[in-house]
């Protein structure tokens, strides 16, 4: 018997960064983040005689990317999958197979898809193999923050609000976007999010950060609420760059600000200042920018990638 589930990545726009408690994944602040539906993991699950779980690239002729997991990065894996089968009492061991339809260690996150298609596939193989019922979405989205906090909210779409310990999904005028990833610097070293989690705390400016990212998270709600484009622009803007001052203040910095990103960043608010529109941006922890267009901006998207973004790796 073998189970199998997927699960897309998000981008957050309002950011999770910062831990009220580290063991549950409980954040400092609520997040909010549009599902990206195209950038997904699939999980395959399938019972071994073995005295332990073990996890293995999951090979594919379709073209999707092969991921190369470190040990600590399988550890964790199978821990969560270890905590799924303790929801289910199921003592039994599986063989774990990922795979994401995009690239590897190139400023995406794939720990929000990965954890969340593993839950997923975890509630189909564990529910059938001990005859009890799946659990709720809710319950199944509580599960997978325990595994990476992100992948919380991969379980709603289009977008997705995460406060506390609740998970919801919220409607917008905006439910369906245009996403484009810019890989700008590959070879940018990633400090993992734990570590990242961790040491923006000792950042000075951490003091007031939850409070300046509820705020932001407010103002953004009503924005998208009342389509005011140029003010969403302004404060994913805001926010992304208050995320990437903390990392670059922390007590041990670290850093994603390329020059190659300012320079993108700058051409893309050059257009707007010119435009009076474009594309709302956004970073996470990498040396990638996000960028979000409107359905009615396709032609704008096309133009972007000829033009501004031409030089770079657009996904
Ligand atoms: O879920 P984690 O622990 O991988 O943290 C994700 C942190 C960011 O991607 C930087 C921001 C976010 O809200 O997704």
């Amino acid at each position: 018997m073998i189970w199998e589930a997927q699960a897309p990545s998000n981008i957050a726009l309002i950011k999770y960064m910062g831990k009220q408690d580290a063991k549950r994944n409980l954040p400092d602040n609520a997040s909010l983040s549009y599902t990206l539906d195209k950038l997904i993991t699939t999980v395959i699950l399938e019972p071994i005689e073995s005295e332990q779980d073990r996890w293995e690239p999951l090979v594919s002729s379709s073209g999707d990317h092969p991921i190369s997991l470190t040990q600590l990065a399988v550890d964790r894996f199978l821990q969560h999958l270890n905590l799924m089968k303790q929801q289910y009492e199921y003592t039994g061991s599986l063989i774990v197979r990922s795979k994401n339809n995009f690239p590897q260690g190139v400023g995406i996150a794939s720990s929000a898809s990965s954890f969340a298609a593993l839950t997923k596939c975890a509630v189909l193989a564990l529910s059938s193999l001990t005859d009890r019922q799946p659990l709720s979405d809710q319950a199944q989205a509580q599960l997978s923050r325990r595994g990476s906090g992100s992948s919380c909210r991969s379980f709603y779409r289009p977008w997705c609000l995460w406060e506390e310990d609740e998970v919801s999904v919220v409607t917008t005028p905006y439910p369906c976007l245009i996403h484009q990833v810019v890989l700008v610097d590959c070879e940018v070293k990633l400090v993992s999010s734990s570590e990242a989690h961790q040491r923006v705390r000792t950042s000075p400016h951490y003091a007031g950060r939850p409070a300046r990212a509820q705020s932001r998270l407010i103002n953004l709600l009503e924005a998208l609420n009342t389509q005011a484009w140029d003010r969403m622009y302004e404060i994913c803007y805001a926010e992304f760059m208050d995320m990437h001052r903390l990392f670059e203040t922390a007590s041990t910095p670290f850093s994603y600000m390329t020059t190659r990103c300012k320079d993108l960043l700058e051409a893309v608010a050059t257009y707007w200042r010119e435009k009076k529109d474009g594309p709302l941006v956004t970073m996470d922890a990498g040396a990638t920018l996000h960028l979000l267009y409107r359905p009615d901006q396709d032609k704008l998207a096309q133009t972007f990638k000829e033009t501004v973004l031409k030089k770079h790796v657009v996904l």
